[in-house]
């Protein structure tokens, strides 16, 4: 390779997911493999997403990285495993059209830098790890022309953060917690894409912004560590969920669904309920919204509205359809009118965007 300054960028942009049947403890720290297989679903795109650049040139001394416009350390394991797993697969990248020629064994010298943003609030519960994981992983692939398919690609954003395996693909996805030492075979696979149940409106109410205390990592190692109802969850009750939760979605059944959903967040933050010291994700305001949901879904006699909470106070909140989807916006407004002396400031709607922070 002649000396010269040349830079090749590449952007990619990641939506978040949400698990509607929970990953929570894991069975390899390193590798990051699950106790229990998961399922989420990838939202949309436009509202809550990560977008990513990396950057390539011989005139870089040194892999670097700017989170959300600030500098931060690359020497973390992830973020180093994710580095070492693409590089390693590189490709050799011919750009004609600016001269650009690099050779497989070159990717082993060069350096990269990488700038991500992320448009919703990051390290409050909202997934941006998985985002933030799934673009790196991505963006680094295209950079360096790494051929890897989308599932291969998940089984390297697996070793960001567990839950960024499944934001590869849109639509439902589960994460497969496989059985190999290696990890070669925990990885995501789509269960349906993003058109098989589109009557569905997501809203999330932003109940609070602000960075959590216990980050994901740290609480579910404290479980890992010490509760004892996590072993039942994951050998008992997640299995079967999982399949049942596959069949309300491949049957688009809403009362089963909205059921499991809503068990499965509860049965989570019962987890976390169980661990030493207790960890505390949700708040009175997130503890309101599920009485509000459950009594509206018991005056209808048929679940209008399911709700789940990630580590942290956010209600995910899915509705069966746009009618459903209007009157709980609604209620929300006047049970949770968005004001700067109340905890929830804003709220994010599936397709449309909604109301600003009025914090
Ligand atoms: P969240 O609930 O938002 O996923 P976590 O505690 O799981 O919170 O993870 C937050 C961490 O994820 C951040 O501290 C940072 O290390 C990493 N992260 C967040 N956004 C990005 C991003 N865009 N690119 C790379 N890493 C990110
Ligand atoms: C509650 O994937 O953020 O959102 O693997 O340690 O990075 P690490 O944790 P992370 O945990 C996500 C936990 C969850 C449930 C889920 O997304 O399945
Ligand atoms: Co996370």
């Amino acid at each position: 390779m002649a000396e010269q300054t040349w830079v090749r960028l590449v952007t990619a942009q990641t939506p978040t997911n949400i698990a509607v049947i929970k990953y929570w403890g894991k069975r390899d720290e390193t590798l990051i493999l699950p106790v229990n297989d998961s399922i989420s679903v990838t939202l949309d795109p436009e509202h809550l997403c990560t977008t990513t650049t990396v950057a390539v040139s011989p005139s870089f001394d040194q892999d670097r990285m700017w989170l959300n416009g600030k500098e931060i350390s690359l020497s973390g394991g992830r973020y180093q495993n994710c580095l070492r797993e693409i590089r390693a697969r590189a490709c050799d990248v011919e750009d004609e059209e600016k001269g650009i020629k690099i050779a497989r064994k070159d990717w082993e010298k060069l350096h990269i830098h990488i700038a991500s943003y992320n448009n919703f609030p990051t390290a409050a519960g909202l997934a941006s790890s998985a985002a933030g994981f799934a673009c790196l992983v991505f963006a680094l692939a295209k950079l360096m022309n790494a051929k890897e398919e989308n599932s291969q690609l998940s089984a390297i954003a697996r070793q960001g953060s567990g839950s960024a395996c499944r934001s590869l693909f849109g639509g439902f996805v589960k994460w497969i917690m496989g059985k190999t030492e290696d990890g070669s075979d925990s990885l995501a696979v789509q269960l349906v894409d993003e058109k098989h149940w589109d009557d569905l409106v997501i809203i999330i109410a932003v109940v609070s912004s602000r960075q959590k205390e216990t980050s994901s990592t740290t609480g579910m190692r404290d479980t890992v560590e010490t509760s004892l109802l996590l072993q039942h969850r994951a050998q008992e009750i997640v299995p079967k969920r999982i399949v049942e939760m596959e069949e309300a979605i491949k049957s688009r059944d809403f009362a089963s669904f909205a059921q499991l959903t809503c068990a499965d967040s509860n049965q989570f933050h019962a987890v976390c309920l169980d661990t030493r010291p207790p960890i505390f994700y949700m708040n009175d305001t997130s503890h309101r919204i599920i009485s509000c949901v459950e009594k509206w879904n018991r005056s209808e006699g048929t679940p209008q509205v399911a709700y789940t909470f990630d580590a942290g106070p956010n209600a995910v909140l899915i509705a069966r359809d746009r009618k459903a989807a209007t009157q709980l916006l609604q209620k929300l407004l006047f049970y949770f009118p968005p004001q700067p002396d109340t905890d929830l400031n804003s709220y994010v709607i599936g397709d449309k965007s909604i109301l600003k922070d009025a914090g």
